[in-house]
């Protein structure tokens, strides 16, 4: 079947693309070819394993630090070099029929500089981001971190990224087998050692498994679903590009528009520097982005935020609302999960709550055909793909005001999909995209309702959360902001993201508020001043391409 409702973005965009591009079959974007060698591996593509390591390093001797960059450069990996994995990975998985988990492995390295270690290192330093320059630490209060002195959110308690803790060099490591990724993450700390550098933060991630999904945080959700899909060629070949392509090419004009079912391109320099941006018309490339001085291109803005994250609090809260909710007969039979999945958007299993609202269809939220395959503005009926995957998983209503996916639902609150926002129209989602590549820290709960269990990490767990972006101002900040902190935005009477917004100091509107429905548009305000989530440190760095560091950052 393919997708002729006349009310999808894609149809209502039919009108905008014929005028643009020509006709619909001749009007496929040429999208430029990416620099696969020089870009690093971890920012387009994403390193994707399940073991992480990331190490914060401080430089004492620039002359020493700069034969340290020289002597890792080989150790760097790029983007042709993740993509080239991937395919080995998936013929090998063709071949055997399974994943080739135990054939297959590699350990991945890449680096970011934060503006202090920019600046230690080349006089070239004249970047126009001011939240670069001023750094995370000096920005925290703005993106509602606690000022007070009491409150573990504060800067002044960070574990890395305020005063004499913020680093100027950032590693992140990435590996199937945690063996192999101790022994890179050692052999490199042995050279940072002897260039004089102080390893000032290091902290293991790995992903979480629980009843069979994977990819999980530790509130229990599967995380890293919806990513940008980005345009972009990985050789001259017209249509060898980065991002799979799922739609069937006569279904016009959505094979033009997304990569998986659900997924938008987005012009790449809203990720990389050098690229076209996103402009009003998804088909029709912006400008080049740049960023100060000319080395910057290929290069990315990384956000690290490391978030505590308090999972018995979470589920407490949601025991004891559900329970009110239910006496509510609007509300009846509402569980604990259930309200759960309504603030998040997604069942912990992945499935999107505008797709099925009755039960965690762990089936749906892990086919990735079809677990973001959803809009709010309109409804969604099948679309023809190409590999023949017949979609019967119940699909998604049009539900403009969140009577079934809360306005204040946190995937609601970071991406309006086809929906108008305060920023403007259908498309304004895509100038706020991010790609996140973060993993949790710390042991999993294993039953985080049962107050009595035991835990030997007290608290200490949560999400190293990294993104890569071209402006941390009007993408990771814009997100913080504007809409998760924000009640009345990206679209009101919604609320504020209950589940990661920060609201200041304690004392001061630590109080988050939104609304939820229930039968026949009955409404509920759900509120809560819990701190679920606490900045605990990070930092904004930038993630140079492979020619800057070696012929800019080291020379
Ligand atoms: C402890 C902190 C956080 C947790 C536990 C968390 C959890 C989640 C979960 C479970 C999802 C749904 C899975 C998916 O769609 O991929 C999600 C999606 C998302 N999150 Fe978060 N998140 C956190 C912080 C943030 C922050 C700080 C931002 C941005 C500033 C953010 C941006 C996003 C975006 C853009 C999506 C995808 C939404 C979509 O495209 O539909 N998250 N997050």
């Amino acid at each position: 079947m393919t997708d002729t409702n006349n009310t999808s973005p894609g149809n209502m965009y039919f009108t905008a693309l014929n005028r643009h591009t020509g006709p619909a079959n001749n009007g496929v974007p040429a999208e430029p070819v990416l620099a696969v060698a020089d870009i690093q591996g971890n920012i387009l593509p994403g390193f994707n394993k399940s073991h992480q390591y990331i190490v914060c390093l401080k430089i004492s001797d620039v002359a020493a630090c700069k034969k340290f960059l020289k002597a890792i450069l080989p150790h760097i990996s790029t983007l042709d070099e993740v993509m080239a994995f991937r395919k080995v990975f998936r013929l090998l998985k063709r071949r055997l029929g399974r994943k080739p988990t135990n054939e297959l492995k590699a350990t991945w390295m890449n680096i970011a500089f934060s503006y202090p270690g920019i600046k230690k290192l080349t006089h070239d330093s004249d970047f126009q981001s001011e939240a670069f320059k001023l750094g995370l630490a000096e920005r925290s209060s703005m993106l509602g971190d606690p000022t007070s002195k009491d409150n573990d959110g504060s800067p002044q308690n960070w574990v890395v990224g305020s005063e004499d803790k913020v680093a100027d060099i950032l590693l992140i490591f990435g590996g199937d087998e945690q063996k192999d990724l101790a022994e890179k993450v050692a052999l490199i700390r042995g050279f940072a050692e002897s260039a004089g550098m102080e390893c000032i933060y290091n902290e293991e991630m790995n992903s979480i498994e629980r009843d069979g999904v994977t990819g999980m945080e530790h509130f229990g959700f599967k995380d890293g679903i919806s990513q940008p899909g980005v345009r972009g060629r990985l050789s001259d070949s017209p249509t060898d590009y980065l991002q799979d392509r799922t739609v069937a090419a006569d279904v016009l004009p959505d094979s033009l528009l997304y990569g998986y079912p659900g997924q938008f391109l987005s012009w790449p320099g809203e990720f990389v520097f050098g690229y076209p941006s996103q402009t009003p018309d998804p088909l029709v490339p912006g400008s080049l982005r740049t960023e100060g001085p000319e080395w910057t291109k290929n290069g990315s803005f990384l956000v690290f935020r490391r978030y505590r994250q308090d999972v018995a609090l979470f589920w407490k809260y949601m025991m004891i609302t559900a329970k009110r909710l239910a006496g509510n007969p609007a509300f009846a039979g509402i569980t604990h999960e259930k309200l759960a999945a309504m603030m998040v958007g997604r069942w912990p299993g992945g499935a999107p709550f505008a797709r099925v609202q009755d039960f965690d269809d762990k089936t749906l939220g892990g086919e990735q055909m079809a677990n973001n395959y959803f809009r709010y503005a309109s409804d969604s009926c099948p679309v023809k793909l190409i590999n023949g995957y017949d979609d019967k998983f119940p699909q998604a209503k049009a539900d403009p005001i969140g009577l079934t996916c809360p306005l204040m639902s946190h995937i609601r609150k970071v991406n309006t999909r086809d929906s108008a926002n305060d920023a403007g129209g259908t498309f304004a989602s895509f100038n706020q995209r991010l790609l996140r590549r973060g993993l949790p820290y710390g042991p999993p709960l294993a039953n985080p309702l049962d107050a009595k269990e035991p835990d030997p990490a007290h608290g200490n767990r949560g999400l190293l959360f990294l993104s890569y972006q071209t402006s941390i101002e009007d993408q990771f900040e814009f997100l913080n902001n504007r809409w998760m902190s924000n009640r009345f935005a990206p679209k009101s009477p919604g609320g504020d993201d209950l589940v990661i917004g920060q609201n200041g100091n304690v004392g001061e509107r630590r109080e988050r508020q939104g609304v939820v429905f229930g039968i026949d548009a009955a409404t509920e305000t759900v509120s809560t001043a819990d701190q679920w989530v606490t900045s605990t440190g990070g930092g904004y760095f930038f993630s140079p391409s492979i020619s800057a560091i070696e012929k800019v950052l080291s020379e």
